[in-house]
């Protein structure tokens, strides 16, 4: 915040400051609203707003009766700017049952080498069906607020929230401080408004999830604000000082700052603590019972936390997830409705996925109309048929599916799967030991190449605003794009033209496209399709290559048996399936073609190290023997966080060895090769 509202005011400077700044407000709302040649960014105007709305909060009796604060935008924002997280917000990894929740617990202890009688306290909390936010204090003043978006950048929702979160937090909040939570509606409240689109003929939302998250992605805040959202925090992003060695002592002290934890729901404000798994199930059958009678709002299961914020920092995270939490779901609701036709679609990769068409049914609060149905095996393990009495469930936001039939339709016969693609007619194949068929035609199919190119330009791929699958499904039709590399070779003047299309509407795809020629290798890697490599894999290999040229190299020299081969299966997380289809990939001359076109028109940039600072960032080191003061896992993850790769086997690229007690053959080797090695402590001296 500035320095202006830091230092403390009198009473009679903060009125005068007061007056002064409504004056100045109005002027640059009058400016941008109604003769729309704003003279300030709007930056400097958020500063502004955000000290008068500082001065109000801690002077009510001095504001303005038409203070500009009260007045919430004119003109919606053409769209909403991004918001980069600085610290990710993450997601939660899903228990479906208490055996689940066992092995998170056992895998904790394993990874934190526990002994067995030491305890490992949860913190046990509902699970809020909403979305999530953050929130940014500086000085206890609200800032800024996000959505999660990715979980790496989310949008500016900041004027949406400002009337649901408090606008200051009291007694002596850190300085800066990022409050992340959920937003939801209650039951209550959803009917209510329900009922009110209803009356004004207006579309009904599903469920209170959907109407939250309609609510709070208006442009315009006004409508946010009638919608009577409210929030619940369970966490936390950047803080500048530390509030207490546990999660507990956060929650506690959130809650003196005037923010509703959802930790601190229960009477009295409760935070439950969980000390063993029978009171860990104990809780979520209590909790399962009132689920509906003691909670106006709805939930989908509970989270169970690690107390202990050392603990929490050791086990880290894996992928988007953190090892030190879990959310337990509650089971999927199930009912009956009748299976109107099957129907088969073709993926990206050609898989041929039968879905099932069903007499709409309200499950869990939302409408479902298609279930999947997996695979041929089973369909006929089910022995689903057309026309048949089915179970559907639907947990979450998972696809739903078709557990059983009930019955089937007099003289009915089974279910024959096709053997062509419904879309191109090529022959599909099933391989040996594989559940799917897959469409032969590959580019030549519309179905795949229109799915290629909607992953090539999807948000966590290249991001190319603008093009949707509409517009791509037309391209593709007309003949405009054929290969990936096609859609940045476009005729702008060809497109302008088209229906549909316009100068503006072209020169913003044009924008778009030559913005994503500058792209992260992870993307890249992401953004081709290849089988079996998701965002986690690309990172992976984004992280281990460092460079596309690296990458590339290494890929070109794959061949089972391989030096490349060998160093590929080092990389933790990396399976000998996963090699395959990179091989496989890299093995059909028309995706060498492709990438040689995609490389004359983007720059691929290098993968950051995860902390460049760290002195074995890029470095490549191999663990061996018996470490005594952190598990294995725990210290290749660590090593790991800091930016080095961890192999398995020790060569001449290895950095550093570190070896444990015991440490046999690879020892020797190491010490053969001349390599650097390190003892248990002088490693962790190294690493600090
Ligand atoms: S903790 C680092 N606690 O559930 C862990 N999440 O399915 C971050 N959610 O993305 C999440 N209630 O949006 C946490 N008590 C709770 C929650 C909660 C709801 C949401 C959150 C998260 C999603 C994961």
């Amino acid at each position: 915040m500035s320095s202006q509202t830091e230092k403390l005011l009198d009473a009679r400077e903060a009125k005068a400051e007061i007056e002064r700044l409504s004056r100045e407000l109005s002027h640059h709302d009058k400016l941008y609203h109604q003769e729309d040649s704003p003279e300030i960014t709007d930056a400097e105007y958020d500063l502004l707003r955000r000290k008068l709305e500082g001065l109000e909060a801690r002077f009510p009796e001095f504001a303005l009766p038409d203070s500009p604060t009260q007045k919430v935008g004119f003109t919606p924002a053409p769209k909403f700017s991004k918001v980069r997280h600085k610290i990710p917000m993450l997601s939660l990894n899903n228990a479906f049952s208490e055996e689940d929740v066992k092995e998170w617990l056992e895998r904790i202890r394993r990874f934190l080498g526990l002994p067995e009688q030491e305890e490992i306290v949860l913190i046990g909390e509902l699970k809020i069906d909403g979305l999530s936010f953050s929130a940014r204090y500086e000085h206890g003043i609200f800032v800024q607020g996000s959505t999660r978006g990715d979980g790496e950048t989310g949008e500016d929702i900041t004027k949406n929230l400002q009337s649901i979160l408090p606008s200051i937090l009291t007694h002596n909040p850190p300085a800066v401080l990022e409050v992340r939570g959920e937003v939801y509606m209650s039951r209550g409240e959803f009917e209510a408004l329900n009922a009110k689109q209803k009356a004004a003929g207006k579309p009904e939302f599903a469920n209170p999830r959907n109407a939250a998250a309609g609510s709070l992605r208006q442009l315009d805040p006004e409508i946010t604000r009638q919608r009577g959202l409210k929030y619940y925090m369970y966490g936390w992003g950047e803080i500048s000082e530390t509030l207490g060695e546990t999660y507990s002592d956060h929650i506690t002290a959130f809650g003196k700052f005037g923010l509703h934890t959802i930790a601190g729901f229960f009477e009295n404000n409760t935070v439950y603590t969980l000390h063993s798994v029978e009171e860990v199930i104990r809780f979520y059958s209590a909790i399962s019972n009132q689920r509906y009678s003691k909670i106006d709002f709805n939930i989908d299961g509970l989270v169970y936390k690690v107390n202990r914020l050392d603990w929490q920092q050791r086990l880290g995270t894996v992928g988007r997830a953190p090892r030190w939490a879990i959310a337990h779901k509650f089971p999927a609701e199930q009912v009956v409705t009748t299976l109107e036709n099957i129907e088969i679609q073709v993926g990206r990769t050609g898989t041929l996925t039968p879905v099932a068409r069903l007499k709409p049914v309200n499950v869990a609060g939302v409408m479902v109309s298609n279930a999947t149905l997996h695979n041929e095996d089973e369909i006929a393990r089910k022995d689903v048929r057309i026309g048949d009495t089915v179970v559907i469930q639907r947990a979450g936001d998972v696809i739903p599916q078709v557990v059983a039939v009930r019955t089937h339709l007099e003289n009915s016969v089974p279910y024959i799967f096709p053997h062509t693609c419904p879309v191109c007619g090529s022959y599909a194949v099933r391989e040996e030991g594989e559940v799917a068929w897959r469409c032969t035609g590959g580019l030549i199919c519309a179905a795949q190449a229109v799915e290629r190119f909607r992953h090539f330009v999807s948000r966590n791929a290249f991001d190319i605003e603008g093009l949707g699958e509409k517009q791509i499904q037309a391209f593709w039709e007309d003949g405009l794009i054929r290969s990936p590399a096609d859609i940045f070779r476009l005729d702008y003047a060809k497109i302008r033209i088209r229906e549909g299309w316009g100068e503006k509407s072209a020169a913003n795809l044009e924008a778009a496209i030559n913005k994503a020629r500058t792209v992260s290798l992870s993307r890249f890697i992401y953004a081709l399709g290849i089988r079996h490599t998701g965002e986690i894999t690309a990172k992976l290999l984004a992280r281990h290559y460092g460079s596309y040229a690296h990458w590339k190299q290494a890929m070109l020299a794959l061949e089972p048996g391989s030096d490349a081969w060998s160093d590929l299966l080092t990389i933790d997380g990396m399976g000998e399936i996963m090699a395959n289809a990179l091989y496989a990939f890299f093995h059909e001359a028309h995706n060498r073609e492709l990438l040689a076109e995609l490389e004359k028109e983007l720059r691929i940039e290098d993968a950051a190290a995860v902390e460049s600072g760290s002195a074995i960032s890029g470095k490549t080191v191999v663990f061996t023997g018996t470490l005594t003061r952190m598990t294995r896992g725990e210290a290749k993850a660590r090593a790991e966080s800091l930016g080095a790769k961890v192999a398995g086997s020790v060569s001449a690229k290895t950095d550093y060895m570190i070896a444990g007690e015991e440490a046999g053959s690879k020892l020797k080797k190491a010490a053969e090769l001349g390599l650097k090695i390190l003892s248990e402590d002088e490693w962790l001296a190294m690493i600090g």
